[in-house]
């Protein structure tokens, strides 16, 4: 049973569970359009801390912490999935508007679970198993061409906790390495593209942005151009499917959903964001109304903006190097502000780390071959060392 959505006007307080780079755009959009915003998280310098009103110091799993973000909120949500979901049914119970709902975030969170979901609701999704012993890994490994991907049932993100398993040699210590915690295995896609879509649901509309072709690093988000290279076989595909999940989940919010399509355009769901997505931050310049803007919309129960596209965008990430450790100094971002229509983001994080998304780069252009370019030449030229302060605050 869905819940009600109350219209909340400014200068209501939204408040968001998380603070990092998700929150802080969506605090910029909330501010902007003259709401207050709360953080909850754990760290004073977080990225969203820095641009919110209110900070509440405090764990993802300390109910008290919740509590206090909720007393001073007049509309609660999240940016990402792993906190304890049981306290925000408990926070729900007590009356709090909060969305997407808890039960949302359970379903979704648990990796297995999300799949159980798929299946039921007739979503093609990759062959998977849960993984109780070594002998059952051995088992789905030797019945899917000697190949498979192992994932944390929770707790997993930009690819930490999944383990490409491609050597029966290293079957043994893949099982060991996850030492007794929750582990699927799926079944390995070899496939052609991937591709996303973000969705964003209302009490009275559904909106589908464009979608977007995704490039991945050792499980990590590299790149993204929209509109995505597809045929409108693979296109009507996406959106059928995008849209039976988000029916199905039956909530309101932004939800992402990330896509395998094989070589025989054959598409399987990866997996569903219940909040805005790495993928959709094109948006922000490239859309009559960013991912961000529209989860404020969905929250306050104000009519939806449109997804249309101002022009194709190419948007890259600025992810640390592998000798990047703790506090970092930038060079080039004059270099990348002179290409013409190439956008800056950085998200303030006190410290650096392989791998660790630290910003973001979306060029626009009428083609999108040359937005490519451009956002490849921006951050090519965009330097992140190690060393110096860009944070006295830290
Ligand atoms: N079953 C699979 N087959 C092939 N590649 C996969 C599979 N599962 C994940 N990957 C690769 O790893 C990336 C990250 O995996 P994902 O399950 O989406 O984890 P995360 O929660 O870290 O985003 C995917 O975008 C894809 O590139
Ligand atoms: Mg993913």
């Amino acid at each position: 049973m869905i819940r009600e959505c109350k219209k909340v006007y400014p200068p209501a307080t939204i408040g968001i569970i998380g603070g990092g780079q998700l929150g802080r755009m969506l605090s910029f959009e909330a501010k902007r359009m003259g709401y207050r915003v709360a953080v909850l998280d754990p760290n004073m310098d977080a990225p969203a801390v820095q641009v919110s009103d209110y900070h509440v110091q405090g764990s993802y799993h300390d109910l008290e912490a919740f509590r206090k973000l909720a007393s001073m909120s007049d509309v609660l949500t999240y940016e990402f999935e792993h906190l304890n979901a049981d306290l925000l049914l408990i926070l729900e119970k007590e009356g709090h508007a909060l969305f997407p709902s808890a039960n949302t975030l359970k379903t979704i969170q648990n990796k297995f679970e999300q799949k159980n979901f798929l299946t039921k609701i007739g979503i093609a999704v990759p062959d998977y198993k849960m993984i109780r012993t070594c002998s059952e890994l051995e088992s789905f490994y030797a019945t899917h061409n000697n190949r498979a991907v192992v994932k944390t049932c929770t707790g997993g993100y930009d690819g930490k906790g999944n383990y490409i398993l491609d050597e029966q040699s290293a079957l043994r210590e893949c099982y060991e390495y996850y030492n007794g915690i929750d582990i699927m295995a799926e079944e390995y896609v070899d496939f052609e593209k991937e591709v996303s879509i973000v969705v964003a649901k209302s009490a009275s509309e559904t909106i589908l942005y464009p979608i977007s072709e995704n490039t991945h690093k050792k499980s990590i988000l590299i790149k993204s151009l929209i509109p995505a290279d597809i045929s409108e076989a693979v296109r009507d595909s996406v959106c059928t499917m995008a849209t039976r999940i988000v029916d199905a989940l039956n909530d309101y919010g932004i939800f992402c959903i990330e896509f395998f399509v094989n070589r025989d355009s054959g598409v399987f769901v990866n997996e569903i964001a219940p909040r805005p997505h790495n993928t959709g931050h094109y948006s922000i310049e490239a859309c009559i109304t960013s991912q961000f803007e529209q989860l404020i919309r969905v929250l306050c129960a104000m009519p939806l903006g449109s997804s249309e596209m101002r022009m194709p965008a190419a948007m890259y990430n600025i992810l640390g190097h592998e000798e990047l450790e703790g506090e970092y100094v930038t060079r080039g971002i004059e270099e990348v502000l002179a290409v013409r229509d190439c956008h800056f983001h950085l998200y303030g994080k006190g410290v650096g780390g392989y791998l660790k998304k630290l910003g973001h780069i979306t060029a626009l252009d009428s083609d999108i071959r040359h937005a490519n370019e451009k956002a490849k030449k921006a951050v090519k030229n965009f330097e992140i060392k190690s060393g110096g302060l860009i944070n006295a605050k830290t």
